[in-house]
């Protein structure tokens, strides 16, 4: 229908005729003439009517707002004081000799010029995709996932799609489950990921598999957490943790590279206690460079138990710190962040301030009941703080002190404007513990049952004894403080991996129930392997510089886990529920 887009007109021959299709963005009469600016899906170019032609006049004055419309026109150029030098096709203009009108539209419910509430951005989630900014987003996201499949048949991956209905798989969330009519009282699950899938396809001979793959998730929502979401899928066999880890830093240079313009530096790696002891976090954001410095050392056991009389044996105490270079731009903030992280559940936390001549001006107001001032000038030398320095401290809680520590690393990051926008600083960690303990005291995996044991004299009877200093060949991979992928070379010996389900509690029943085809495949010859699964969607945030997961999904659900716009999850009607053998409880 059409001869060009709005955008690519700039450079088109004055005086040629055009065929142009889209919406009214906006128009105006000036009583002899009619502007509308039609907006297409690649740009806006300005439509002028002059009453020259009274017919097309007169059908001009009946456009309004979002009518989709057809137009043959001439390209003119706009006279020099009219030429708007802000906007593509600003010096050029579109003289209509034809109109057609396809479809009138209603008042629009959300502006898609300037700023709307969310829920009503949903809930006409395809008048808000009309957006340029949503445009611009979804755009994005389409051409990452045509630069993944081409990067990743270049080097000779498979795509090979994996079942949406099947049975749970261990990523630590719920599972969403799905009944089946035939199978009366059964139920599928969807994938929280295609894991054990494309470990089968491993054990199939199939040596590189990729996937751009729908997984979905029942946990918590969060600004980067949707219930479905989209993973990049990677798994190798006859292949090293490293050799993975190479692929994805060659696709995310590469990605960054083609469609951002950003040339990365470097990634650095770091194993997850040493990623603890500088930031107190295992998703660091890089650009931000405070970091944690240790004080354990300089204090006696008398100091730390009058700041932490708690001290027990099974109780891990950590003494750390953050020198801030300039204290005056945080002048009103001190107490604030005090406040915050008492909510991290730290109890006491102590700062001092150095002046202009390296004297001391301020302290917390009780920090001498605890340390002596000789002690405090000790703990100043080994920072080596200097004037006009700030120095936050504490002694806690391991646990407590590495979240609060690192919160106050990213609060004094943005407060301080020390972060460098413009950079992408990606950072592997790797050699996650195998396992962690949970709030219920359980041992669970880090990542999944299915990590490897990174010391490959592993036993059973060190799984056994030790399960919690027991490192797994695992990796993250982490881009400016935001969690982007994670993975980890596979267990291919089966008794190892039954030992690992026995240590995080499943038993032989439930093995064979829920693994029990998985153990079995792998005793057909299983080949060491390898994989890792990267979010897209968050990709895809940071190629964009969003903040909010839902603005670079097409049709997202809320934090409560609806969609605004088709209204579901819904009820279904009672003879279905009968059919599946359902029934409520209210
Ligand atoms: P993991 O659970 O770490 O690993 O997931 C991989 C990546 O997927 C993204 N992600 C999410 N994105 C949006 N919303 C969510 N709810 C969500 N959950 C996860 C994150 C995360 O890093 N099977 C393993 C991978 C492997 O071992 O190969 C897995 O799924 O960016």
């Amino acid at each position: 229908m059409r001869t060009n887009y709005c955008n690519n007109i700039k450079n088109k021959k004055i005086g040629l005729k055009i065929k142009l299709c889209g919406w009214v963005n906006n128009y105006r009469n000036l009583g002899n003439i009619i502007f509308i600016n039609l907006r297409d899906c690649e740009g806006i170019v300005q439509i002028l009517f002059n009453n020259n032609n009274k017919n097309l006049f007169n059908k001009a004055n009946t456009l309004r707002n979002e009518f989709c419309i057809k137009i043959t026109g001439i390209i003119h150029h706009r006279k020099k004081k009219n030429i708007n030098y802000k906007i593509i096709n600003g010096n050029i203009e579109i003289y209509a000799i034809k109109l057609k009108i396809f479809n009138k539209s209603k008042i629009l419910p959300i502006n898609i010029n300037s700023y709307n509430n969310e829920k009503y951005r949903l809930k006409y989630r395809y008048l808000d995709l009309r957006s340029i900014y949503m445009l611009e987003k979804i755009k994005m996201r389409s051409k990452l996932i045509f630069f993944i499949h081409k990067f990743m048949n270049s080097y000779g991956f498979l795509n090979i799609d994996t079942p949406i209905l099947n049975k749970e798989t261990p990523e630590g969330a719920r599972d969403y489950i799905v009944p089946s009519r035939i199978n009366k009282g059964k139920f599928y699950a969807l994938p929280q990921s295609p894991q054990l899938f494309k470990q089968l396809l491993m054990i199939s001979g199939f040596d590189k598999y990729y996937q751009i793959a729908k997984c979905f998730r029942d946990e918590d929502l969060r600004f980067d957490r949707q219930p479905e979401f989209t993973q990049i899928d990677i798994e190798s066999s006859f292949s090293y943790s490293f050799q993975i880890r190479n692929l994805i830093e060659n696709m995310i240079n590469k990605i960054f590279l083609f469609l951002n313009k950003i040339k990365i530096k470097k990634f650095k790696v770091l194993k997850f206690n040493e990623s603890i002891k500088l930031y107190g976090c295992d998703k660091p954001d890089l650009r931000n460079p405070l970091k944690l410095i240790d004080i354990h050392n300089l204090l006696n056991f008398d100091e730390i138990l009058k700041i932490f009389p708690k001290i027990n044996k099974n109780i891990k105490i950590r003494a750390t710190s953050i020198l801030i270079n300039n204290y005056k731009i945080l002048k009103n903030k001190i107490n604030f962040y005090s406040k915050k992280l008492l909510k991290y559940g730290l109890k006491k936390i102590f700062w001092i301030k150095l002046k202009k001549n390296n004297k001391i001006i301020k302290i917390t107001h009780n920090l001498n009941k605890y340390l002596s001032f000789k002690k405090i000038k000790k703990i100043l030398k080994f920072l080596k703080a200097k004037k006009n320095n700030l120095i936050f401290f504490c002694i806690d809680e391991e646990n407590i002190v590495n979240k609060s520590f690192s919160y106050l690393r990213n609060k004094l990051g943005k407060d301080l404007k020390i972060i460098d926008k413009k950079i992408i600083k990606p950072l592997w960690v790797i050699n996650f513990p195998m396992f962690k303990i949970n709030e219920k005291k359980k041992l669970v995996p880090t990542h999944h049952p299915f990590a490897k044991p990174i010391n490959n004299k592993i036993n059973i009877e060190n799984l056994k004894n030790n399960p919690e200093n027991v490192i797994s060949d695992s990796y993250d991979i982490i881009i400016n403080g935001h969690e982007i992928g994670g993975g980890s070379s596979r267990i291919n010996n089966i008794k190892i991996q039954k030992k690992i389900f026995n240590l995080i509690g499943i038993k032989e029943k439930e093995m064979k129930d829920k693994f029990g085809f998985f153990l079995e495949a792998m005793k057909y010859g299983t080949p060491p392997h390898a994989g890792i699964a990267l979010g897209l969607d968050r990709l895809v945030m940071l190629l964009t510089n969003t903040k909010n997961i839902r603005d670079v999904i097409p049709f997202p659900k809320t934090q409560n886990y609806n969609c605004l716009l088709s209204k579901s999850p819904c009820n279904v009607n009672n003879s279905l529920l009968k059919e599946l053998g359902i029934s409520i409880i209210k």
